[in-house]
């Protein structure tokens, strides 16, 4: 799919991943970007560059687990452009201190709420949506802690494993309604949610894994979606941007 002229909705968009792909959209020559995140703040300074970028945001402060709240993302959306092209779920979270499996059961719970059951739902609301205007992309973020073991966040590992599952599933989407669902896995990638992983400070556990590898900036990511976007033989896959590479 060609980017110029056309309308995204990015989740997660007030931080990290979610900002810079709102940022790349906007440079790609996207009309307009929803930016979509529970982080008011967050979500103006993501509309100010996404406006630089040269394109129309729209701010929507939401919980996605609020079921209301994720349909009105597309109501108001498809109200103020009139089309809904492209669809990152990107909002996550990561399960925090302590590691599992002493970890608090609730915050569990949490975690695969948002990280797996309302990227289902926006899914699912996506591809309604795009099978009765003409088709678009759904990208969902998954994780390299889908695909390899995570012990000490094995509910994020097993929900983002949900995610490349999910996506996988929704192939068949792409020839039935013109809908093309993948996920993206990154590696690990200099964000606020490694702050998160300790609970304000990074955790000792994460240290000799980031000295191992070259941490990943928020705009490799982005470029990883734009490159989904772009390329429409991608289809079902789960593309895993990690050291820099884009490596499958
Ligand atoms: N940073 C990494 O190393 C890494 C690696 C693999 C996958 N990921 C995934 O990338 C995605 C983006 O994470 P990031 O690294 O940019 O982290 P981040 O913390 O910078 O951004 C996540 C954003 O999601 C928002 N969010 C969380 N719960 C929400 C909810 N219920 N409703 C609305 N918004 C909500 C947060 O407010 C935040 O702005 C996540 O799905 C994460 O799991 C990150």
């Amino acid at each position: 799919m060609d980017i110029k002229g056309k309308v995204a909705i990015v989740s997660g968009a007030a931080s990290g991943i979610g900002r810079a792909a709102s940022v790349a959209i906007a440079n790609e020559g996207a009309r307009a970007v929803a930016v979509v995140d529970q982080d008011e703040a967050g979500l103006e300074e993501t509309c100010r560059l996404v406006r630089e970028a040269g394109a129309e945001a729209l701010p929507l402060a939401i919980n996605v687990l609020d079921v209301p709240s994720l349909e009105r993302m597309y109501t108001d959306t498809h109200a103020s452009f009139g089309a809904i092209d492209i669809v990152f779920n990107n909002a996550g979270i990561v399960l925090g201190p302590p590691p599992f499996p002493d970890s608090d059961l609730e915050r569990m719970r949490l975690v695969i709420e948002i990280d797996l059951i309302a990227v289902t739902q926006s899914t699912a609301l996506a591809i309604r949506y795009m099978r009765d205007h003409g088709g678009g992309v759904v990208i969902n973020t998954g994780s390299t802690g889908a695909t390899s073991p995570l012990p000490t966040d094995a509910p994020y590992a097993g929900a983002k494993a949900g995610v490349v599952h999910l996506s996988a599933s929704c192939a068949v989407f792409n020839e039935s309604d013109g809908v093309r669902v993948n996920a993206i896995s990154p590696g690990v990638t200099e964000t606020p949610i490694l702050e998160h992983t300790g609970g304000g400070t990074r955790p000792d556990w994460l240290g000799p894994i980031l000295e191992g590898i070259k941490v990943l900036s928020p705009e490799d990511i982005a470029a990883g979606v734009v490159r989904i976007i772009n390329d429409d033989t991608i289809v079902g896959q789960n593309i895993i941007v990690d050291n820099e590479q884009i490596v499958s």
